[in-house]
């Protein structure tokens, strides 16, 4: 009850930043770059309807042009091919959820801390939704899978992630209450990460809880998260990113962005391959871009168009 109080006071004393030049610049350019991510997103839609269009009648040509025999063979074929490619599929299907049942017994846990939707625009808590979606699906193709939360998951939070499809299948543990309440019998295992935190995480402790504060505010709740482990009594890490990385500004990184590295690390125990696979070459200093370029390309791999621009997608455009 008392921890419940403590988390309310902390996310109402501190106070927003006023926004700076540069994040009102950059506030700006995301909001043109929405603008033009709906414009390419309507003119997607178009051009799938066109290419369906033009398959269908590419199908019809091919069957007129052939015997009733060949017809039927070409179309069982289709048919067979199609059978096999839903197979496929759901045996990727169960292998995940196999994969995603264990990491609930005995995988690590991870929270996304889901209180401060009080402290976010609309549209910022509809980017952590996207983000927290993007989480949950690199966390069911990882093969080392890890215990995901959601903590005090309520209000339009809540609501925004229940019209996500098949939001209700998720397999990740979905708390109405707070992390504190949700661990009150391990309390002294929680540790909230921070970019402002003193202490640089080092390994991953399967018996710790690892928090990730669920905000999207452009750093200017700076220092909230620190504030309220504090408050609470918990331990708290950031990310030894300056032991591998120099960053072009903050260390802060999206929600996202810290999880997909937690759960690469959790793959390969190699902060530096999971930092330079996961944050994106834009977000480094030049003398880390070329270091990247001397690495092999699975450590570069986000370069790789399809993985960027996934990223682009659900992540701001920086921080602060
Ligand atoms: C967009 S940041 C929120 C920044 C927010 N102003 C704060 O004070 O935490 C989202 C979350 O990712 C985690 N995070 C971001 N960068 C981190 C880093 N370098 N080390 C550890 N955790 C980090 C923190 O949990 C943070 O709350």
């Amino acid at each position: 009850m008392e921890a419940a109080q403590n988390s309310e006071e902390n996310t109402s004393n501190p106070q927003p930043q006023p926004l700076s030049k540069s994040a009102q610049k950059k506030l700006l350019k995301q909001q043109k770059f929405e603008a033009k991510k709906a414009e390419k997103k309507a003119w997607m839609k178009e051009q799938k309807q066109r290419d369906a269009e033009r398959k269908r009648k590419e199908w019809e040509e091919k069957l007129a042009g052939l015997s009733e025999d060949e017809r039927l063979k070409l179309i069982d074929s289709r048919k067979e091919l199609r059978r096999e490619r839903m197979e496929k599929r759901s045996e990727e299907r169960g292998q995940k959820i196999e994969r995603l049942t264990k990491a609930k017994e005995n995988g690590q846990n991870i929270v996304v801390d889901l209180e401060f939707s009080n402290l976010m625009t609309h549209s910022e808590i509809h980017s952590l939704v996207q983000q927290i979606m993007y989480c949950y699906a690199v966390n069911g193709r990882s093969s080392v899978p890890a215990h995901l939360w959601l903590t005090g998951c309520q209000g339009e939070m809540e609501t925004q992630l229940q019209r996500l499809p098949g939001f209700d299948k998720w397999i990740i543990e979905k708390e109405k209450q707070s992390y504190i309440q949700a661990f009150s019998d391990q309390k002294d295992n929680l540790v909230y990460l921070t970019a402002d935190s003193e202490t640089v995480l080092d390994e991953l402790d399967p018996s710790k809880v690892y928090i990730v504060g669920g905000l999207v505010d452009r750093n200017r709740w700076k220092g909230i998260t620190m504030k309220k482990a504090e408050e609470q009594a918990i331990h708290t890490a950031k990310l030894p990113i300056g032991t591998y990385m120099k960053m072009s500004s903050s260390q802060v990184l999206t929600v996202n962005q810290v999880i997909e590295i937690l759960l690469k690390f959790l793959e390969t125990k190699d902060w530096k391959a999971s930092f330079f696979q996961v944050i994106p070459q834009r977000k480094r200093s030049e003398a880390d871009s070329e270091t990247c370029q001397e690495l092999d390309g699975e450590e570069c791999k986000e370069d790789n168009d399809e993985s960027e621009r996934k990223k682009k997608c659900i992540e701001e455009p920086s921080h602060d």
